[in-house]
C-alpha cells in the first residue's frame, strides 16, 4: 500500500483526505492520504521519518511551506516561489514542488480564461499571492499586485517576471483595464467581506477567489452582478490536489471524482 498525506499545523479541516482517497478509489489504487501535525520544532525529524517509513508523497501546508525548502531538493519553480507544497519521497533525496501555481493556471484554463498577454490584477502579497503571481507571469500575464502591505506587493513584483506593484489604493485603476482579477488574501473568509470594490469590477474580466469557504464570496457574489466570468476558490485547490496527485502516481487524475469528493463537503 502507498501512504500519501498532508503535513500542517493545523490540518483538522483538511479537503485533501477525501479528494485524494476519491482518486484512489477510482483508480483503483491501493492507497491512502492521511493527516500529520507536528510540533513546528520537529519539522525535520518528521520528513527524515517520512522517507525512512517508506511515505510515498506528502503535500504541505501552513506554517511549512517555506521551512520546508532547508530539507528537500526543490524544483526551480518551487525555488523562484519560495515554498513548497507538495514533496516526492520516490527518488534517492526528497524533492519539493509547488502545484499551487500550476492550480491556479490549470482552474483558468478549465474556464477558458486566457492568460498569454492577459493583463491580471493580484491581490495579496502572501504565499498564496506569491504562487498566483508567478503561476500567471509563467503563462505571459502582465501582473500588478496589490497588497495591504504594499511594499510586499512591491518586493514581489520585483521577483516576478513583467510585474508591477502597488497598496490596496491602487486597485481600482489597474482594474479598469485589467482581463483578470485574482483574490489571494484571506478577505472573505471570515465575514461577508471583500478587498475590491464592488464599481470596479467589469464585465470584461474573469474573477477568480482563492477563498473556497464560502464557495461564493461577497467578491464573486459582486462578479457576477457585473457580468464577469467568476472561477471559485475550490478550483484552484482541486487542480494544486490534481497536479500533486499527478506527479506522485504517474496516473492521469479522475478530476470528477476529485472535483465531487470536494464540492460535496463545501
Ligand atoms: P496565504 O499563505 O494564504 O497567502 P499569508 O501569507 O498570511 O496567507 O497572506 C495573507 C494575505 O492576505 C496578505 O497579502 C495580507 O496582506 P498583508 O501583507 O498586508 O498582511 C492579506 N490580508 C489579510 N487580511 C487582510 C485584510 N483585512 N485586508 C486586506 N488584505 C488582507
Amino acid at each position: 500500500m502507498d501512504v500519501f498525506g498532508l503535513i500542517g499545523n493545523p490540518v483538522g479541516h483538511s479537503l485533501s483526505p477525501p479528494m485524494h482517497e476519491a482518486a484512489y478509489e477510482a483508480l483503483d489504487l491501493d492507497a491512502r492520504y492521511v493527516t500529520f501535525e507536528p510540533q513546528p520544532d520537529d519539522l525535520e525529524h518528521a520528513l527524515a521519518g517520512a522517507a525512512a517509513l517508506g511515505i510515498s508523497g506528502l503535500n504541505v501546508t501552513i506554517p511549512f511551506k517555506q521551512d520546508v525548502l532547508e530539507y528537500v531538493e526543490a524544483d526551480a519553480l518551487a525555488s523562484r516561489i519560495g515554498a513548497v507544497n507538495t514533496i516526492d519521497f520516490s527518488g534517492d533525496v526528497p524533492t519539493g514542488h509547488n502545484t499551487d501555481a500550476i492550480g491556479a493556471v490549470r482552474s483558468l484554463r478549465e474556464h477558458d480564461v486566457p492568460l498569454e498577454g492577459a493583463d491580471a490584477v493580484v491581490v495579496g502579497a502572501g504565499g498564496a499571492g506569491r504562487a498566483i503571481a508567478f503561476g500567471l507571469a509563467d503563462e505571459g500575464a502582465s501582473v500588478t499586485i496589490c497588497n495591504r502591505t504594499a511594499s510586499k506587493a512591491l518586493a514581489l513584483s520585483e521577483d516576478v517576471p513583467d510585474a508591477s506593484g502597488g497598496g490596496l489604493e491602487d486597485l481600482e485603476g489597474a482594474i479598469a483595464d485589467a482581463d483578470l482579477l485574482v483574490n489571494a488574501t484571506s478577505v472573505g473568509m471570515e465575514a461577508d467581506e471583500t478587498p475590491v470594490p464592488a464599481g470596479a469590477l467589469h464585465e470584461d474580466l474573469a474573477v477568480m477567489d482563492a477563498v473556497y469557504r464560502p464557495l461564493e464570496t461577497r467578491l464573486l457574489r459582486e462578479a457576477r452582478a457585473a457580468g464577469a466570468t467568476t472561477v471559485d476558490g475550490a478550483w484552484m485547490l482541486l487542480y494544486q490536489g490534481v497536479d500533486a496527485l499527478e506527479r506522485w502516481t504517474g496516473e492521469t487524475a479522475p478530476v470528477d471524482s476529485m472535483n465531487d469528493a470536494l464540492r460535496s463537503r463545501l
